[in-house]
């Protein structure tokens, strides 16, 4: 029987999880799951383990997985499918002519849980979809036709990108664009897991700071000690900029690459067979890079001496297909030549009654990024190891300048281009109601 589903996979994935502390959450979701409960929310703060978790998840359930995150980066993280191309969605407000049923089906109906990853980015709207899609595809008249569902995220942090037009709908519609307002969650019994203690952060101190930005707690005290401690007009070499918007964004690093003498070099990446277009921009298809210039890796080294988000600079292009890089924590110097992700398929076995998979297509690039600076709804998930804020004209979001703050692991390796005030923190009320009732 022919497939329809695809994964794209990192190599390097699997050394990650040789270190994971299993929480005794995960092992409690593990056991909902297989006992077939509905539909669970793991969240918790920033860096409390939760991509960790579905990294875990997936060899746990071993090749039945299906594994979406709202945005290409997002899933890049995981190691997953954007839900859109997961479900064939447009990238619109979704009706329901847009779902379709289609003819090689069987992942869907074979798929024994679906985990989206950074839930606080998906919509009402999208989560709907996917209920109705799952519904016409697996032939099951139920919310989601019966298919456990774990989703994970953070409410605190950010939430669903919607525009001028797409709020209005959402007004008419929905409660809010949040994938709690969804209708099919409303009509199925779901429960919220919640992860306690931080691993990307080490010192207590700075973990409850970062908490009390997340709930917009002791504001006055958390802010005064953080700006006393972070701001430096000049940060430190290696720190990572980050700014809400994209044109402060690609303006400084296109000026630090600009201000760098001696020629460049174009690494060109190449495709073979099919691989989905949807990760294009978090892999491009060309980088330009030239001595001195800071990047960042979007892979892990097979032997761990890099992985993605270590930050580098570059020492030397010595041929087409290498690139010398000093990495900024350790001082090591390595040099990198191209990485392959895979776009496996998957495909139900009759012989074997089991889920198998292909290798159908692969992506050939540097496994670098100019990374000077970075967009805050980017940089979700990740973890660095020096961060500044450059917030220019101020937070738009709700939940923006914490998940800039929470991308460092420590309070020493972040620095502010400014001092912060109270309006620079947006907490969403939403999710604070949210939060509060499960205290009850
Ligand atoms: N269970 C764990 N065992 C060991 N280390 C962990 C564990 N969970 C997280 N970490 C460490 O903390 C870092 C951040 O974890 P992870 O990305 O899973 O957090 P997160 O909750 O998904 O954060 P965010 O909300 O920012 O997406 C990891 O890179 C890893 O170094
Ligand atoms: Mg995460």
């Amino acid at each position: 029987m022919e497939q329809v589903f695809n994964r794209t996979l990192t190599k390097g994935f699997k050394s990650e999880n040789a270190e994971i502390v299993i929480q005794p959450e995960y092992l409690t979701v593990k056991n909902l799951v297989e006992e077939g409960y509905p539909f669970i929310f793991v969240t918790g703060g920033a860096g409390t383990g939760k991509t960790t978790f579905i990294k875990w998840m997936m060899k746990e359930f071993h090749g039945k997985v299906l594994l979406g995150a709202p945005t290409a980066m997002a899933a890049l993280n995981v190691g997953g499918k954007t839900l859109h191309s997961l479900f064939k969605l447009p990238p619109a407000w979704i009706v329901k002519s847009d779902i379709k049923k289609l003819s090689f089906n069987s992942i869907y109906r074979e798929a024994e849980l679906l985990i989206i990853d950074e839930i606080s980015m998906v919509t009402a709207n999208m989560l709907d979809a996917i209920s109705v899609f799952l519904r016409v595809n697996r032939g099951v008249e139920l919310p989601f036709a019966g298919l456990p569902i774990v989703v994970v995220g953070d409410l605190y942090q950010l939430p669903p990108v919607v525009n001028f037009e797409l709020k209005e709908l959402y007004g008419k519609y929905y409660r809010s664009p949040k994938f709690i307002s969804s209708y099919a969650l409303q009509k199925i019994e779901y429960c919220t897991i919640e992860l306690t203690k931080t691993y990307r952060q080490k010192d207590n101190v700075f973990i409850e700071l970062l908490s009390n930005i997340r709930q917009g707690m002791h504001l006055e005290e958390t802010l005064k000690i953080i700006n006393q401690t972070c701001t430096k007009n000049n940060p430190e070499s290696g720190s990572v900029w980050l700014s809400p918007s994209n044109a402060t964004v690609n303006e400084r690093n296109e000026n630090e690459l600009a201000k760098l003498v001696g020629e460049g070099k174009q690494y060109h990446a190449t495709i073979k067979g099919e691989f989905q277009t949807d990760k294009k921009d978090s892999l491009p298809t060309s980088i330009f890079l030239k001595v001195g210039a800071q990047v960042m890796f979007t892979q892990n080294a097979p032997d761990k001496s890099w992985i993605n988000g270590t930050i580098g600079t570059v020492l030397g292009m010595p041929t087409n297909e290498t690139v010398k890089v000093k990495l900024i924590e350790s001082g090591e110097i390595v040099t990198v030549g191209y990485a392959v992700w895979i776009n496996y398929q998957y495909f139900w076995d009759e012989k074997s009654s089991q889920i198998e998979r292909k290798e159908i297509g692969s992506f050939h690039q540097i496994p670098l990024m100019l990374a000077w600076s970075m967009t805050i709804h980017k940089s979700q998930g990740r973890t660095l190891d020096k961060v500044h804020l450059d917030l220019g004209t101020g937070a738009f979001e709700v939940g923006q300048t914490y998940v800039a703050l929470s991308r460092c692991r420590s309070i020493e390796g972040l620095s502010l281009s400014k001092e912060l005030t109270i309006n620079d923190i947006k907490v969403d009320m939403e999710a604070t109601e949210f939060y509060k009732q499960l205290e009850i």
